[in-house]
C-alpha cells in the first residue's frame, strides 16, 4: 500500500519517525511530504532515514516527473494520512487553498484523506476548528481522534494526536486491506464494551468497561484487512474508521445484534463486559426512596459467547476472562466450559485492566498458551489478531491461507 504521510508543524510531529516505522512494519510504503513549519519540529534527516525515501516539500520539484509532485504523488497515493494535521492545516484545506505541496496533493488525489489532528485543545475547541472539522468530514476526509489526554502546553484536554498504531490501523483501514494481511476477505465480529441493564427510567446496572481493548481488536483486524462488525455497549472511545459499529445498551441488545452479524463470520471476539444479570422487571416510573433497604430481583442475561460456541457450524470463538485471582485457572475453566477456539485471561482490579491503556494477558487454547509483556492494548491487539488469525486457519482451513507459513510460532 502507497500512504503518503504529511507532517505540518506541530510538537506532535516528534512521534512521526515511529508512525513511519509501524506503517512500514505493516508493509506501506511511505512517501513522506513535509510542510516548511514541520521542520521546526522534526528533521527530514530522521524521517528520511526511517522512511527510506527523500522527504518532498517543494512544491516546484524540478526532480519530479514533468516537475509536477503534486500530481504524481496524489495519483501514486492508496491512502493520504496528515499527522499532526495542525488547526491551520485543516484551515487550508477546507479553503482549498493550495500554496503548499501537500495542501495541493489534498485537492488533487482521488485517494481517502485521514487527518490526525493534534494542537491545544482550547484551539480544538474553538467554534473555527469545530466548523473546519465538521466541513471535513462532510466531505469525507477522516477525522482520527484526537485523543484526551495531558497536553506538550501542560493543559490537560481533547486535542492529543492519537498514538502511531492507531493511526496506523486507521490507515490500513482505509486502504481496504490493501497490502499483506492477514484476514483478507474474512468478517470478524467483536463485541465491545459494557452493557446497561435498565431499573428504571433513570437508573441501570452496568460492568466497568472503557470499551478499549474491543475497540482495538476491531482496528488490528480492519488492518489485517478483514471486515469488522463491531457491536458495542455503551463508550466515549471514538468510532474506527471504515468499520461497521453496531450500537447497542442492553445484554439482550448485544445478542439479538450478534445473531445478526455471526451468520457468515469467520471469527467472533468477545471483547465485552455483559452484565450477567438483569432485573427481572424494569419499572415503568422512577422509583422513589421509601424503606432504608431495598432489593431488585436479577434474572440471568443471555450468555452471548456461549451461544456463538454452541452454533452448529459456529465460527472461531475467542472469549475474555476479566479475574482478580486465579487468572490462569478460571480462564481455562471458562475456554472448555464454553467450548472456545481460545480464550484471552487479564488480570482485572487495582491498577490492572480498566480504563487503562495498557494491558497485560495470556491467551489460551486447548494445548497451549501465550503470555503478553503488559504493552498498550493497540499493541496488545495486534499481536492478538495475529495469533487469532494463525489458529484460525490451523483450526478451521489450513490449506486455504499458505501465508501462514511465514508465520512464526512462538506458542
Ligand atoms: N460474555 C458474554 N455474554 C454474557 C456474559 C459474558 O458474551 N452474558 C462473554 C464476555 O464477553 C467474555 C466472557 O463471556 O468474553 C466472560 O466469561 P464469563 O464466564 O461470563 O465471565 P464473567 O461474567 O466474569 O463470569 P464470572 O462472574 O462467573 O467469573
Amino acid at each position: 500500500m502507497n500512504v503518503v504521510l504529511g507532517i505540518s508543524g506541530g510538537i506532535a510531529a516528534y512521534k512521526a519517525p515511529d508512525l513511519v516505522r509501524r506503517l512500514r512494519e505493516r508493509g506501506a510504503n511511505v512517501q513522506i511530504v513535509m510542510t516548511a513549519s514541520a521542520e521546526e519540529f522534526v528533521t527530514s534527516t530522521a524521517l528520511q532515514a526511517v522512511s527510506g525515501k527523500p522527504i518532498r516539500s517543494n512544491l516546484w520539484d524540478k526532480e519530479a516527473e514533468a516537475a509536477m509532485s503534486h500530481i504524481e504523488l496524489a495519483r501514486w497515493a492508496d491512502v493520504v494520512v496528515i499527522a499532526p494535521a495542525t488547526a491551520e492545516v485543516m484551515a487550508r484545506i477546507v479553503s482549498g487553498g493550495a500554496p503548499d505541496l501537500l495542501t495541493t496533493i489534498c485537492l488533487a488525489t482521488e485517494a481517502p484523506i485521514a487527518l490526525a489532528p493534534a494542537m491545544n485543545h482550547v484551539m480544538w475547541g474553538n467554534a473555527a476548528t469545530q466548523a473546519n472539522r465538521e466541513v471535513l468530514e462532510k466531505r469525507g476526509i477522516h477525522i482520527l481522534g484526537p485523543g484526551i489526554g495531558s497536553q506538550a502546553c501542560g493543559e490537560t484536554g481533547a486535542g492529543r494526536m492519537l498514538e502511531p498504531d492507531a493511526i496506523a490501523a486507521a490507515v490500513f483501514s482505509l486502504g481496504g486491506g490493501k497490502g499483506e494481511s492477514l484476514l483478507d476477505g474474512r468478517k470478524v465480529v467483536i463485541t465491545a464494551g459494557p452493557t446497561r441493564e435498565a431499573i428504571d427510567p433513570v437508573r441501570y446496572i452496568t460492568n466497568r468497561s472503557s470499551g478499549k481493548m474491543g475497540y482495538a481488536l476491531a482496528s488490528a483486524a480492519a488492518a489485517q484487512g478483514a471486515k469488522v462488525v463491531l457491536i458495542s455497549g455503551p463508550v466515549s472511545v471514538p468510532a474506527p474508521p471504515g468499520i461497521e459499529v453496531v450500537d447497542v445498551e442492553s445484554a439482550e441488545q448485544m445478542y439479538e445484534a450478534t445473531h445478526t452479524a455471526i451468520v457468515d463470520a469467520d471469527i467472533f471476539i468477545a471483547a465485552a463486559a455483559v452484565a450477567d444479570y438483569r432485573p427481572a422487571t424494569v419499572v415503568k416510573q422512577k422509583i422513589k426512596k421509601k424503606s432504608d433497604a431495598m432489593s431488585i430481583e436479577l434474572v440471568r442475561c443471555p450468555d452471548i459467547l456461549a451461544s456463538v460456541a454452541e452454533m452448529e457450524s459456529s465460527p472461531f470463538t475467542v472469549g475474555f476472562a476479566a479475574e482478580t485471582e486465579n487468572v490462569i485457572e478460571y480462564a481455562r475453566g471458562k475456554l472448555e466450559n464454553k467450548k472456545l477456539d481460545m480464550i484471552v485471561a487479564n488480570r482485572v482490579g487495582d491498577n490492572f485492566g480498566f480504563d487503562r491503556d495498557d494491558n497485560t494477558a495470556t491467551a489460551l487454547w486447548h494445548d497451549g498458551q501465550k503470555s503478553f509483556p503488559t504493552c498498550s492494548k493497540i499493541d496488545l491487539s495486534r499481536e492478538l489478531i495475529e495469533l487469532v488469525a494463525q489458529h484460525f486457519y490451523a483450526v478451521r482451513s489450513a490449506d486455504t491461507q499458505p501465508r501462514l507459513t511465514a508465520i512464526s510460532n512462538s506458542d
